[in-house]
């Protein structure tokens, strides 16, 4: 006998009707980190990553920065909890294995029952979990999904270790994905190598993140042009035509040489790692949810996202503004 199962009906597409973000008050510059006994100084920081200053959580918890910044999303989507199908907390740094953080994060955002889990591709995390989100709403799944990165990179850092104590920091981002007449997120671009998985590690015994920082700047920079490019063929653009590139604000030399590579000087390109740090997965939320606040991205206008670290794992793609 033959068993037909039935599908929900699929949705034309999907897209992001609103982004929020929230970054600790507690500032850090160079010169703070140097009194503190860090090895380090302002004019190497500044000139080799980019960074001038980041924030450090001090009370929030990795959980706390999440349920701030998706309130935010929330409420710039016109979407309440009610709404919400589905969570995906893409996170590297929750507090323990088991259990994970988006279950009790949807329930301190009084979402009642929804579908939630975590998602750790690391720095790449959230455009993996856009991805997922997009793909849970055009199959018929969800019709409202909350997607969210956020990271407390600090209890994980040795802010003495010069290779990585000077480069993490703190915050969470996040975005409504809902269901949509037309193509608002596009295809993703994705890929990984499991071979350099020791680049980017967290320490056995200690839990302490550990980066071979020259192999993976060398990866970042010679792969990522290609991933940011593929993302707009896919999503069957030039580069030109694109109003924003909020790579994973890793270092500004990456971010500058990926730039180059698309070659398209009129688009926006996000250097939120200026003043922020990095945050992992919610490197890239932060960064355009900032950029939408300053107003300078159009509603409708096509962004381009690639997300890349640790695993290694990389993910690119287009999406248009809320
Ligand atoms: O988010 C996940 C993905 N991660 C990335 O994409 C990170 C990619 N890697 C990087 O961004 C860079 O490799 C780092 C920022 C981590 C390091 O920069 P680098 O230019 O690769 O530095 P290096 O490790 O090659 O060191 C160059 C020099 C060395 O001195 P000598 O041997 O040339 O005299 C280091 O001792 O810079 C020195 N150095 C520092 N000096 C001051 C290394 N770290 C520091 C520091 N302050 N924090």
């Amino acid at each position: 006998m033959t068993v037909h199962l039935t599908n929900p009906p699929r949705s034309s597409g999907s897209r992001v009707a609103g982004l929020g973000h929230y970054q600790p008050p507690t500032t850090l510059t160079n010169d703070d980190l140097v009194a503190m006994g860090v090895d380090t100084n302002d004019e190497w920081v500044q000139s080799r990553v980019g960074i001038a200053e980041r924030r450090f959580a001090m009370d929030e918890t990795m959980l706390d920065m999440a349920v701030a910044a998706a309130s935010k999303a929330m409420a710039n989507s016109g979407v309440s909890p009610t709404d919400v199908d589905l969570v995906i907390l893409a996170t590297c740094t929750g507090k323990q294995q088991v259990p994970g953080g988006a279950a009790e994060l949807a329930s301190r955002l009084g979402i009642d029952s929804p579908g939630a889990y975590d998602l750790n591709a690391a720095c790449a995390g959230f455009v993996y979990a856009l991805n997922a989100a997009s793909n849970t709403v055009t199959s018929g799944q969800a019709h409202t999904v909350l997607v969210v990165g956020s990271e407390k990179l600090t209890d994980y850092v040795d802010l003495m270790d010069r290779g990585t104590g000077i480069i993490f920091a703190d915050g969470a981002g996040a975005a409504v994905v809902t269901a949509s007449d037309s193509v608002g997120i596009g295809p993703v671009v994705w890929g990984s190598d499991g071979d350099s998985a020791g680049a980017i590690t967290t320490d056995a015994e200690t839990a302490t993140l550990r980066q071979e920082g020259q192999s993976v700047f060398r990866w970042a920079t010679s792969k990522m042009g290609d991933v940011a490019l593929q993302a707009c063929a896919a999503a069957g653009l030039e580069p030109s035509q694109l109003a924003g590139f909020v790579p994973h604000q890793a270092n500004l030399r990456i971010i500058d040489l990926i730039a180059k590579k698309l070659n398209a000087p009129n688009v926006v390109v996000a250097r939120d790692i200026i003043t922020s740090g990095n945050t992992s997965s919610a490197s890239i939320p932060i960064a355009l949810s900032k950029m939408l606040e300053r107003g300078e991205i159009a509603s409708g206008a096509p962004v381009l996202l690639v997300g890349f670290g640790a695993g290694l794992t990389y993910a690119g793609q287009v999406i248009l503004a809320p």
